[in-house]
Formats: structure tokens, sequence, C-alpha cells
């Protein structure tokens, strides 16, 4: 059952939770403020995280590349990067996401993978899109994250069962299936598809609107080892793979945004839409090196799934509002350490 608790895991020894300095809003909090606050100190006092390090996809990988748009992108959304043109620079940090940063990429607890991309924008201007291995989110709001990360922290594997994450779990088949699906290992970061669950508006250059979700496709195919392979891999077999693939080839994902059918919710990314929904293919991510200096890039670098651009608005969806107020808290104190 350990490997339930820290597959979402996010959060830090209980050293970690002494060194935490109270987030002062200097004033007033509004709701999310507050809910972001609470969330972000619940994760911090789960077992696993380490001070300096993220508290969740705390070990990863820093990669250069571009992203090309298709001839389709531009009809969905008038976002620079979608117009025809050049290729725009990318970096993309590939992780796992474990709370611990020496998690074995081979434990049944790693997942779910995350990867996170940035675009660098003709101007000066970025946008980033920060998605995970799993279609479907674990939970449906800010609220019920709260409350697994409670029952996380509430759970000693020393006291009998049901133990409240088991108990949150089976309230909740969803979240169930999230943790037993990230139990999959891929065989390479290049063979796994990430979601990023999320829903945006996109809007192109007459000012239509149409909602979707983005997909990263893997050009080299979705692959997953089996227990024996698992085995025979070491615990730093994805970057090590990784790095052993650009130097002979990039790694290349198509990116996709998926259409809701009337009627789909676009405000609950737990709730995954039917794959026969209409898919647009926005363009090609190819990966061609890791980081100069990945150390200073893991550190600097600070995704937001709110660091939209024009062309590109929040929906109806509150969750990535909310996460960005966590990730402002969790950068803050991840870089004070
Ligand atoms: C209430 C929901 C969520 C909360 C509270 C949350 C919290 C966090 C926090 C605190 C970090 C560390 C940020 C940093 O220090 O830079 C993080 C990183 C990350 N999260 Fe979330 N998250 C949520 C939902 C999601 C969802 C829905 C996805 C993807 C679909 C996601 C994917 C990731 C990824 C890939 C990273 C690592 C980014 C990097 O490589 O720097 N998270 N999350």
């Amino acid at each position: 059952m350990k490997r339930c608790i820290r597959v979402f895991a996010a959060g830090g020894t209980m050293a970690a939770a002494l060194l935490l300095a109270p987030v002062s809003s200097g004033g007033q909090e509004s709701g999310t403020d507050d809910l972001a606050r609470q969330i972000f100190e619940t994760m911090l006092k789960v077992p696993g995280t380490r001070a300096g390090h993220r508290p969740v996809h705390a070990k990863g990988i820093v990669c250069q590349g571009t992203f090309e748009a298709s001839a389709a992108a531009g009809a969905l959304s008038r976002a620079a990067h979608f117009r025809p043109g050049p290729p725009v620079p990318v970096t993309v940090r590939f992780s796992d996401g474990a709370p611990d940063p020496a998690v074995a990429d081979t434990a049944p607890d790693a997942g779910p993978r995350g990867l996170a991309i940035r675009f660098d924008l003709p101007g000066g201007d970025a946008t980033d899109i920060v998605a995970m291995s799993h279609n479907g989110f674990v939970v449906g709001t800010g609220e019920e994250f709260l409350a697994l990360q409670q029952a996380i922290v509430a759970t000693d594997p020393a006291q009998p069962h049901p133990w409240p994450v088991e108990r949150f779990l089976a309230a909740r088949p969803r979240a169930m299936k999230f943790v037993q699906d990230n139990r999959a290992v891929p065989a390479s970061f290049a063979t796994e598809a990430f979601f990023g669950n999320d829903a945006f508006v996109f809007v192109n250059k007459d000012g239509a609107r149409r909602a979707g979700r983005y997909r990263l496709v893997p050009v080299a195919g979705t692959r997953h080892l089996d227990a024996a392979e698992t085995k025979s891999r070491s615990p730093d077999f994805l970057s090590d793979e990784l790095k052993a693939r650009l130097a002979t080839e990039p790694v290349r994902f198509r990116l996709v945004a998926q259409l809701p059918d009337p009627g789909d919710p676009t405000k609950d990314p737990s709730l995954v839409w039917r794959d026969d929904r209409k898919t647009v293919d926005l363009g090609t991510i190819s990966l061609t090196s890791v980081a100069a200096d990945p150390a200073t890039a893991e550190r600097r670098l600070a995704f937001d799934p709110t660091n939209l651009t024009d062309g590109i608005e929040l929906s109806d969806d509150p969750l990535p509002a909310l996460r960005s107020a966590v990730y402002a808290l969790s950068v803050k104190h991840r870089r004070a350490k």
C-alpha cells in the first residue's frame, strides 16, 4: 500500500514541514490562495520530498528542441506558435511523479510520468503545457485534492487496514484507476503518451472559441515494460535511455488537441472524454539534446499551466488557476533551500 501513498504523494519529511515558513498573503487571502496554501502545506507533510526539490515530479531531465506547427493548427488558435512559420524553440522537462528525487524509475510508485513544455515565442513571450502520463486526473477539484493529501498524511502503515488513503480510494473508482494505471513503467520517456487533462479554450483569428485538452502522442509509439523487463532496468534507466536515444535521433511527439462533443464536461479534469472525440493535430515537438547544465536548468525552470498566450485561454476548469497558486508556493519554497 505504500506505493499507493507515494504515487501521488507530494510533500516533505517532517523536518521539511518544520522548516516551512508560514506563507504570508500580506492581507486577506482569496479562496483560491487559502486552498492553495492548505494543499501545499499538506503536500509538504507527506514523506518522501526533499528540501530544495519539487514536492512532486521531483526527479527529472531537461531537454531542448523545437516545435513546428501543423497546417491545421492556425484554424484552431491564433497563438504565435500555432501559426505557419519557422519552428519555435522548446524546453521540455520529463519527470517521475513521485516526491522523492532519488526514486528508482522502475519503482511501481514512481509514476505518473510528467512532461512539461515551455515554448519560446517570437518577441520574447513564452507559454507552457504541463502534462502527465494519465488520461484523467486523480480527482476533479482542489478540495478533493486536499482531502487526498490529508488522507495520505493521516495514513500510518503501522496501523490496521483500512487506512485513510485506502478509504479515500475505495470511495472513488476514478482515483483508484489512476493509482493502478500509473504502476506501468514506460520503455522510454519517448514511448509514453502524455495528457494535459485540464481544458483550455482555443481562440482563432476570427475570434472563434473552442475548448480542448492537450495530448502528446509519441511518434515512436507507446510501449511499456513487462515485469521481467522492468526488473532488468537500472534505477535511472529513463534518463540514461533518453540521453542515448538523443545522441542518435530526435525524440518526437505530436501535439494534439482533443475537442469535446456538446455536453462533455470541461470543468472536471478527472472525467475523460471518449476516444472517438475529434482531435486536431497541432504540430510536432522534436527534441534534439539534453540541457547543457541540467542542474541549473532543473532549478531555474518553473512551469505554470496558466502561462498562456494570446489565442489560448482558461476554460471553466478551476484547477489550472489553483495549480498555478500552488506551483508558485512550491517554487518559492524550493528556491529558498
Ligand atoms: C490540484 C492539482 C495539482 C496540484 C496541487 C499540483 C501541484 C504541483 C506542484 C506543487 C508541483 C511542483 C511545482 C514546482 O515546484 O515547480 C507540480 C509539478 C508538476 N505537476 Fe502538478 N499539481 C496538480 C495537478 C496536476 C495536473 C492535472 C498535471 C498534469 C496533467 C500535473 C503535472 C505536473 C507536472 C508534469 C509537474 C512537474 C513540472 C516540472 O517538470 O517542473 N499536475 N505539481
